[in-house]
C-alpha cells in the first residue's frame, strides 16, 4: 500500500515517549526527550519524501542520552544542546529511570530493553561501567568483534529476542567490524489490544487517496464509539483533526492527526509539530460518538541517523578529528561511524504491535574510516603524469 501514514505511525509511538508525568522534574525530562525525538523524527522523515515511514523517538532519545555518558568536550555538549538536558544534572538519571518503569503497565505489553556492548580488548575509563549502571541501569556485556560475523549475530538476536521476534537482521552485514569498540543499543516492544476493538467483519474496502491525488483500494476498518476528538489549526493556519484511539489498560493511546482537507499535504503538518503540541492536544479534545474509519496497516522503516541528528547540531562526535570518547576510554581515539534505526509497526482490528531497535555504532578512528560507494557514481581513469583521461563513464546498476 503506497499511501503516507506517516502521522498515524510517528504519534503512535511518540504517545509511548509521554506517560502522564507525575513530577516537575520528570515533566521536564520526559518531555525534553520526547521532544528531542520528534524533532529528529521530523528532520529525517523530511528527507525521505512522502512515502511511508515508522520512527522510534523513545529509541532514539534513549540512545543519544546514553551517548552522553561515552562523550566529552564539544561531542558532548552538542548532544546536551540538541536534547536540552545534560545527563549529569541531579535527578536527571533518576528521571529516566523512572520513566523506563513507568512505561510498563497493566492492559498493555510494553518493554523496553537496552544493551551496552563493548569490544573485549577495550581499556575503559575508570568508572565508566559503574557510571551506566547507576546511571541508568544499563549492564554492559563485552563483544569480540574481531570475529564480526558471530558479533553481528549476538546483537541481532539479542534485539530479535527483545522485539518478540518482530526485528531481524537489524544490523545489516558490515554495520560492526574489526574496528568496532563499542554498540549502544536499544530494544522497544509494544503490544496494546483496542480498548474499543474494530468488528473484523465491518472491515472492507475502500478509497484511500495518495500525496500525488490518485486512489487506492484498501481495506479500511471501522466501528462507532464514543472518541476523543478535536479540530485545531497550526500556527501557519492550517486546520487539522485529531482522534484518540486508546489501548486497554488507559495508558497508551494512538493518536491519528490528518490535514482537515484533502489536498493539504501531510508534510504541513507534519513540520508544525512538537511533542509539547500533542500533549496540549490531550486537553483540547472532547468525548463525542463517531464512526471511525481507519486503513489496517503494516510498515517496516530502516533509518540511517546520521544526517538528521547532525541537522539538530550534533556533529562533532561524527568527525574524526573531532568525536571525543575519552568519557569511554582514553586507550584510543573513537568516532560515532553509524547511527541506525529499523521500526516495524502493524495495526489491524484488534490492535497494534509494534518494535523498534536503534544503535549507534561507535569505533576506533585508527582504522580507515569507510567510504560506501552505494550510489551512482562517475569514474575517470587518468594517467598521472600526463593527465591524459584514459577512460571515464558513470556506473548507476552494476
Ligand atoms: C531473551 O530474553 C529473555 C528475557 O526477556 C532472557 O531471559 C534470555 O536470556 C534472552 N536470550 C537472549 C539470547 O538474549
Ligand atoms: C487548548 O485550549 C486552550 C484554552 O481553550 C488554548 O489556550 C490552547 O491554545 C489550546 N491548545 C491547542 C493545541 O489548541
Ligand atoms: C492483529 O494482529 C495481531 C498480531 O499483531 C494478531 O495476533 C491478531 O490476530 C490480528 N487480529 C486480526 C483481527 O487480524
Amino acid at each position: 500500500m503506497q499511501v503516507a501514514l506517516v502521522t498515524l505511525t510517528w504519534v503512535a509511538l511518540a504517545g509511548v515517549v509521554a506517560p502522564a508525568p507525575r513530577t516537575p522534574t520528570g515533566a521536564r525530562v520526559a518531555q525534553l526527550a520526547a521532544d528531542f525525538g520528534v524533532r529528529l523524527f521530523r528532520e529525517a522523515v523530511e528527507r525521505r519524501g512522502d512515502g511511508n515511514a515508522a520512527f522510534s523517538p523513545h529509541g532514539a532519545a534513549t540512545v543519544l542520552a546514553t551517548l552522553q555518558l561515552a562523550t566529552a568536550g564539544p561531542s558532548r555538549h552538542q548532544i546536551e544542546a540538541a536534547m536540552g538536558f545534560d545527563i549529569d544534572e541531579p535527578g536527571v538519571t533518576l528521571e529516566l529511570r523512572r520513566l523506563r518503569k513507568q512505561l510498563g503497565g497493566p492492559g498493555h505489553h510494553l518493554a523496553a530493553a537496552e544493551g551496552l556492548f563493548v569490544a573485549r580488548e577495550l581499556a575503559l575509563s575508570p568508572g565508566v561501567v559503574t557510571r551506566f549502571a547507576r546511571a541508568l541501569g544499563w549492564r554492559l556485556a563485552q563483544v569480540d568483534f574481531r570475529q564480526p560475523q558471530q558479533a553481528r549475530a549476538v546483537l541481532n538476536a539479542w534485539v530479535q529476542n527483545h522485539t518478540q521476534g518482530m526485528i531481524q537482521g537489524f544490523l545489516p552485514p558490515g554495520a560492526v567490524g574489526p574496528s568496532t569498540r563499542l554498540v549502544l543499543a536499544t530494544a522497544v516492544y509494544f503490544k496494546g489490544a483496542w480498548l474499543h476493538p474494530f468488528p473484523v467483519t465491518s472491515t472492507r474496502r475502500r478509497l484511500f487517496h495518495k500525496p500525488d491525488g490518485s486512489t487506492v483500494a484498501v481495506p479500511m476498518m471501522e466501528h462507532t464509539a464514543k472518541f476523543n476528538y478535536g479540530e485545531f489549526t497550526t500556527p501557519q493556519g492550517l486546520d487539522y483533526d485529531v482522534v484518540e484511539l486508546p489501548y486497554r489498560g488507559g495508558a497508551v493511546s494512538m493518536l491519528v492527526a490528518a490535514p482537515s482537507r484533502r489536498d493539504v499535504p501531510l508534510a504541513a503538518l507534519t513540520r508544525a509539530l512538537d511533542a509539547r503540541l500533542m500533549a496540549a492536544w490531550a486537553t483540547n479534545m472532547t468525548c463525542v460518538l463517531r464512526l471511525l474509519v481507519l486503513p489496517r496497516f503494516s510498515l517496516e522503516t530502516t533509518w540511517d541517523l546520521r544526517v538528521p541528528l547532525k541537522a539538530l547540531g550534533v556533529r562533532a562526535v561524527f568527525e574524526p578529528e573531532a568525536a571525543d570518547f575519552t568519557a569511554l576510554s582514553t586507550e584510543e581515539p573513537l568516532v560515532l561511524a553509524r547511527a541506525l534505526q529499523k521500526v516495524r509497526l502493524e495495526v489491524n482490528e484488534s490492535g497494534t504491535e509494534a518494535s523498534s531497535a536503534t544503535a549507534a555504532v561507535v569505533y576506533s578512528r585508527m582504522a580507515p574510516l569507510e567510504i560506501l560507494m552505494d550510489r551512482p557514481f562517475l569514474f575517470v581513469v587518468r594517467h598521472n603524469p600526463t593527465g591524459a583521461i584514459l577512460f571515464m563513464g558513470q556506473v548507476t546498476e552494476p
